[in-house]
Parts: C-alpha cells; sequence; structure tokens
C-alpha cells in the first residue's frame, strides 16, 4: 500500500490538465453494454474504478480493451447476465450495469452493493425506477435479480429523502432506452455526467429529451448501435485543485476547467475572496487577499457538490472565522473531520452540520485516508500545514483521481508517493 509524503508550505503555481470524468465514464462504458455493435469511448481516465467496470464487463462477455485513455467495446454476443460480488464490492457504481444488462438480455444479476464508509447507501430508487418499467426485481442470496420479458415505458418519480439520485437516473434512463413506448423521468438528477451520458445514448441511436432538467423523457427503440464519444473532464478534480491554488495562496490555471459545470464551486471561492478567471488558457484561480470564511450546503447540482465537501472543509479550516458545512447529501460524510483534528483542525460536528473554526495553521502529522474525496481533503491540507504530513491508505484516491501527485508537483508542490512498510 503506498502513501504520499507531503511537505507543506509551497505555493502552487503553473498549469494543469483535467483528466476525463470517472463519474461520466462509468455509466457510459456501462451504456455501452445496451449496443449491438462497437463503442470508442475517449477521455478515459486510467482509474482503479474504470479497471474494475472493465473487469465487470469482461465476466459479463464482452470484448473490452484500453489504450491511451480510449477504450474500445465490442459487446456483440455477450450473454453472461451477473455482476459478481468480488467486483461489486469495491465499487458501488458497479450498479449501473444492471439496467442495461436487463434491457440487453432481460435478465440481469448484480451484488448489493453493500456499506460504505460515507454512511448508508441504499438503492431503492434503482429498484422504484426499474420496477415502474416492467422489471420484475428481487433480492437473493446477496443480488438484485431484475428480470423482465419486455420493458414498457412509464411516468416515474425519482426523488428520495435526500433528492435526486445520479446512478438511479442513469440506470433508468439506460433501460428505458430499450424499452417499449414513452418514460418520463420526473426528479432526475440535473448532474453533468448524467447528461454526458444522455448525449452518449443519442449518439447510439437512442432518444432522449430534457436531460440536464429535472424532467427527461425517453422514447422507448427496438435496437442501439455503437458510437465513439469523448468523455467530459473531470469536474470534481477541477475543483480539487482550485482548492489546491486557494489554500496554498497559489495563482494556477486549470486547463479543461468547464465553468458550466461548477458554478457552485466558483461562487463559493469567490465569496471567500478568491479571484476565478475563465481565460482562452483555462481557469485562472488565483489568490489575492487573505481569505473569509464560507457557508456551505451540500445539495445535488446545480447546488455544492457533495464530492468538493471535505475539500472545502480543509481550506475553511486555515480560513479565519467561523464557517458552517452542512452535508444533505450524505449527512454522515465526515470521515475527514477526525484527521483533519490531527492536523490542529478545529471542527465540532452537530448533526448534518460540521462548524469550523479557521485556525492560523496546521502541523503536518500521519493521517489516514477514509475514502475518495477526504483522501483529496487531507493531501489539500497536508499542502498547507507546516512540516511533514504522510497521507496513508491512498489506494481510495486512486479510485479518482489520476496522477494527482505528478500534477501536484509540476504547480510546485512538495509532495512523492512511497511504498508503506
Ligand atoms: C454519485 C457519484 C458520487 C457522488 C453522488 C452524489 C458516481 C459514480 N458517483 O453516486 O461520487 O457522491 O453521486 O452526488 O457517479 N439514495 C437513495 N436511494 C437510492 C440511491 C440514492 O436514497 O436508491 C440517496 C443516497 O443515499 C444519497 C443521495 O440519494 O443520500 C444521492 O445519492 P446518489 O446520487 O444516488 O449517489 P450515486 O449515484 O451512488
Amino acid at each position: 500500500m503506498d502513501r504520499f509524503i507531503i511537505e507543506g508550505g509551497a505555493r502552487l503555481k503553473g498549469t494543469v490538465e483535467l483528466s476525463g470524468a470517472k463519474n461520466a465514464a462509468l455509466p457510459i462504458l456501462a451504456a455501452t453494454l445496451l449496443a449491438d455493435s462497437k463503442s470508442v469511448i475517449k477521455n478515459v481516465p486510467p482509474l482503479r474504478d474504470v479497471y474494475t467496470m472493465l473487469r465487470i464487463m469482461r465476466v459479463l462477455g464482452v470484448k473490452v480493451s484500453m489504450e491511451d485513455n480510449v477504450v474500445i467495446v465490442e459487446p456483440r454476443g455477450y450473454s453472461n447476465y451477473t455482476a459478481p460480488y468480488k467486483l461489486v464490492s469495491t465499487m458501488r457504481a458497479s450498479v449501473c450495469v444492471l439496467g442495461p444488462v436487463l434491457a440487453k438480455l432481460k435478465l440481469a444479476e448484480v451484488s448489493m452493493p453493500g456499506g460504505c464508509v460515507i454512511g448508508p447507501r441504499p438503492i431503492d430508487l434503482h429498484i422504484k425506477g426499474l420496477s415502474a418499467i416492467g422489471a420484475d426485481i428481487k433480492i437473493e442470496h446477496g443480488y438484485i435479480v431484475a428480470s423482465a420479458k419486455q420493458l414498457k415505458g412509464a411516468r416515474v418519480y425519482l426523488g428520495g429523502n435526500f433528492g435526486s439520485s445520479v446512478l438511479a437516473t442513469a440506470n433508468l434512463m439506460m433501460a428505458a432506452t430499450l424499452a417499449k413506448g414513452k418514460t418520463v423521468i420526473e426528479s432526475a438528477a440535473c448532474e453533468p455526467e448524467v447528461c454526458d451520458l444522455a448525449k452518449f445514448l443519442i449518439k447510439m441511436g437512442a432518444k432522449i429529451k430534457g436531460h440536464g432538467t429535472p424532467v427527461v423523457e425517453i422514447e422507448g427503440v427496438k435496437s442501439l448501435h455503437g458510437a465513439e464519444y469523448t468523455i467530459i473532464d473531470d469536474r470534481i478534480e477541477a475543483g480539487t485543485f482550485m482548492i489546491a491554488s486557494a489554500i496554498t495562496g497559489g495563482d494556477i490555471v486549470i486547463k479543461g476547467a468547464n465553468v458550466e459545470h461548477i458554478g457552485a464551486v466558483i461562487d463559493k471561492l469567490q465569496c471567500a475572496g478568491l479571484k476565478i478567471t475563465d481565460t482562452k488558457e483555462g481557469l485562472r484561480v488565483k489568490t489575492i487577499r487573505s481569505l473569509r470564511p464560507v457557508d456551505v450546503t451540500t445539495l445535488p447540482y446545480p447546488g455544492f457538490p457533495t464530492d468538493m465537501q471535505a475539500q472545502m472543509m480543509a481550506l475553511m479550516s486555515i480560513t479565519k472565522g467561523i464557517s458552517v458545512i452542512t452535508e444533505k447529501v450524505y449527512p454522515e460524510r465526515y470521515m475527514h473531520v477526525s484527521e483533519l483534528a490531527r492536523m490542529g483542525g478545529q471542527v465540532m460536528l452537530e448533526g448534518p452540520s460540521a462548524i469550523i473554526k479557521g485556525v492560523p495553521r496546521l502541523s503536518g502529522a500521519p493521517v489516514m485516508a477514509s475514502d475518495l474525496r477526504a483522501s483529496a481533503a487531507l493531501i489539500l491540507a497536508g499542502l498547507v500545514a507546516k512540516g511533514k504530513t504522510e497521507v496513508s491508505r491512498i489506494y481510495h484516491l486512486d479510485r479518482g483521481y489520476y496522477n494527482i501527485e505528478e500534477k501536484l508537483e509540476k504547480l510546485g508542490a512538495r509532495i512523492k508517493r512511497e511504498k508503506e512498510d
């Protein structure tokens, strides 16, 4: 197992290039399972979660290859409908093969994804959506078993207690492309990754309207063909680098950042006092004054993303004053709080809210990554902490950030990867 050693205090400067969005790549790779012919997907980030998805596809009997961020999928003739526990248990997003395999093979078995350190992650909305269009769904021996002779379009309200669901929307949208008649999803997720999936499905021959809004309409078609598609850049990686610049008092340009995808993050960082400009070269994020505390509530898109909550907390930890973060998507997603405390951070949890008292400086310490975004927050804290920070268990980070240490090093950070004993 690897760890990062970070020597804090370097101001970041220069240009960084984003990788493709993992959260767009995973459902789009799953969507290729709906086609009768080859797909070519470009800008796929070479990350652990992507490799897990490719392994699941191979287990299903699909031919897949990946070279230079391009994945070629040849789905013709696959007939295995089971996504096994040993793979699904390592990545919850595997659940997004349920919709496409069901639609294509009329039967799908996907292992129940199981627990998660960021809090409970139910799948009731996935089941609700697919049942509404005619799937018969049972939970048997730890597997979700879905079958349907013929999926039939329906009107489905897909909002849950925590708002819309990204992957439940993706699952239903994919299955509905091959259903008979029209499906209307109300309270659909509007995330850019859902939009990217819809655009890919349309290129495959699907009839979809309203993607990117809470009401999505899908008119079923008889079959879909493969397509060539380039995945959007990663908005969470963009946000993470924005905070890397802010926390180190830096001045960086982020190539590939789409301002339409990260409006809520830009807004909060501007309120905190950063100068953010959309330039020809990319998004420039510059610190021009001492930062002010801001209050943040995470919400489904276009609200402030839960996947940026931990990173924002790292920034607020060294921002003079009191700020409040309220987590409305995963109210228990606060595993990073105790690790930040080891570095001198002062955060008090009060239900789904975190009250952060900014301290003048954090101090480097050995800390442990607990999940993907928490790991990013600890690295950000390490960039500004006095002395040496050791972040262990960074395999979490390798699930979602491609080459983060090289990218940060190029910007001037003192960070290196070491093998853990
Ligand atoms: C996706 C992202 C993840 C991000 C999350 C929220 C991928 C691969 N992952 O995960 O990085 O943190 O969106 O933006 O795209 N919920 C239910 N019932 C369900 C499904 C979800 O109640 O059946 C709840 C969840 O517990 C959570 C909220 O809905 O409180 C949003 O979760 P959801 O959007 O489904 O997350 P994912 O799609 O799994």
